[in-house]
């Protein structure tokens, strides 16, 4: 098959017509967090980045390969993120934004349809069409931009139709234009999309979160719900990005290169923590601070910050904050320190430390405040940070915000370093310029 360089080109009076008829479903999600005159502006800007990245669409055998159009579609999609970075907008809101626009897409079909789909995936015959047709799409895995898929025969009543997909066309696309952290929010399409045929997606693993293949399997039965944020979603779970698995030793380091800094924020969490109250630590880390602090157990998710923390004498519980693996009323003081930016659900963590604490129970947050001079620095840089890239950081309002709705009442608050010099900075009483802020909150009764 012959590569067909002009193949966007030529077709893209007939692409531009798909980008606009689309575009009506972005624009519903928009409005509910822009002006309307910043709506048409993002769309038309889009309708321009679209339309510039258009050449660029690999070539996977044009018409003749199904794929094209899924490819294609993930462009449509690439020039949204180019736009609604351009309005400082973090990752997961960006994904949250694509998400919902997929949920428009995709809105339910007619029962009708719904109810032919279901008898047509029971039916022999029309499995043999649908296999072949995924073994056609096959055909063009030359193409280096292609898909590599292997049908994967039902057994039993588990599920009707099963498709392992072992190399993703658009994974590659994404990856080559830098936008590889945008894959995971692609995939979430297609849980709408089989949901629209009232059938049923489950997926244990995506190539976007670092697994080597996408399990997807379709049944008849299931509990299709709308989800966000996704990290109910096994795909999401399995393996969570976490730069710490992979930057441990340097990540542990920088309290050696930075003591005098290091002593401010120890000492700015002396002024909230209880020493000698039956107290765990989650997103413990290496357990730098739980050391000082006298705190002997910790959650952690990094395999690799466990390990380094185990050999430090400290007990270590594998798990996340948003589902913690701690029974209920079990401690009477729980501490956070500079997890929150990196947490998928803050409130939802919030809501498991108030399940994990003993009644009058103690929770002190210690979190990189957004809103400082500092922190505006991190959060315009953070692109370039191999442990911030990923971050969403809080301002002091939003956290209180957050505890206060999980039946937190704050006590006591503390703010400190306010420069990149390493010194021994003041303690400060309340949110203040100080990066580094400490929250004091106790349980309340619901
Ligand atoms: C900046 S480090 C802080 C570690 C330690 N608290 C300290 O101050 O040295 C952030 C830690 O949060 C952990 N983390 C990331 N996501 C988490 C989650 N969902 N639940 C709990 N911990 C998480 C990371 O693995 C990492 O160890």
């Amino acid at each position: 098959m012959m590569e067909d360089k002009n193949f966007y080109i030529k077709n893209k009076s007939k692409f531009m017509k798909n980008f606009h008829k689309k575009s009506k479903y972005m624009a519903f999600v928009l409005e509910k967090r822009f002006s309307l005159l910043e709506v048409d502006s993002i769309l038309a800007k889009s309708k321009e980045e679209y339309e510039k990245i258009l050449p660029d669409i690999p070539y996977i055998g044009g018409f003749q390969n199904k794929l094209t159009n899924h490819l294609q579609n993930s462009a449509e999609v690439l020039a949204y993120i180019r736009v609604l970075e351009r309005y400082h907008l973090t990752e997961k809101e960006i994904g949250e934004i694509l998400y919902k626009f997929f949920k428009k897409l995709f809105h339910k079909k007619l029962w009708l349809i719904q109810s032919i789909s279901k008898i047509s995936f029971k039916n022999k015959l029309f499995r043999k069409i649908l296999y072949k047709w995924v073994g056609n799409m096959n055909r063009f895995h030359h193409y280096e931009y292609s898909w590599h898929s292997e049908i994967i025969e039902p057994e039993g009543d588990e599920f009707i139709f099963g498709l392992n997909v072992l190399e993703c066309g658009i994974c590659k696309y994404y990856n080559r234009e830098h936008a590889g952290k945008y894959i995971k929010y692609l995939c979430l399409a297609d849980y709408p999309m089989v949901e629209s045929f009232g059938l049923h997606l489950t997926r244990t693993k995506t190539i976007a979160i670092t697994d080597d293949v996408c399990d997807c399997r379709v049944s008849v039965k299931g509990n299709n719900k709308s989800f966000w944020p996704p990290y109910d979603l096994k795909e999401w779970n399995a393996k969570k990005i976490n730069p710490f698995d992979n930057y441990t030793e340097e990540y542990d380091q920088w309290f050696r290169k930075y003591p005098k800094t290091f002593k401010s924020e120890l000492n700015a969490l002396k002024k909230c923590f209880e020493k000698d109250q039956k107290s765990i630590e989650i997103g413990i880390g290496t357990g730098v601070f739980a050391r000082e602090l006298g705190i002997k157990i910790g959650v952690e998710p990094s395999d690799s910050m466990s390990s380094l923390a185990r050999s430090r004498g400290l007990r270590m519980i594998k798990s996340y904050a948003e589902d913690l693996d701690v029974e209920d009323n079990s401690y009477q003081q729980t501490i956070m320190i500079t997890v929150a930016c990196f947490l998928n659900n803050v409130d939802q963590s919030f809501s498991e430390i108030y399940r994990i604490l003993k009644e009058d129970g103690i929770f002190v947050i210690a979190f990189l405040n957004k809103d400082t001079r500092l922190g505006r620095i991190y959060d315009e840089n953070r692109k370039n940070n191999k442990f911030y890239e990923h971050a969403d950081f809080k301002s002091g309002d939003e956290i209180i915000e957050l505890l206060q709705k999980n039946h937190f009442k704050v006590v006591d608050s503390y703010n400190t370093v306010t420069d990149f010099e390493d010194k021994e900075y003041d303690i400060n009483k309340g949110i203040g310029d100080g990066i580094f802020t400490v929250i004091k909150a106790v349980k309340e009764k619901k």
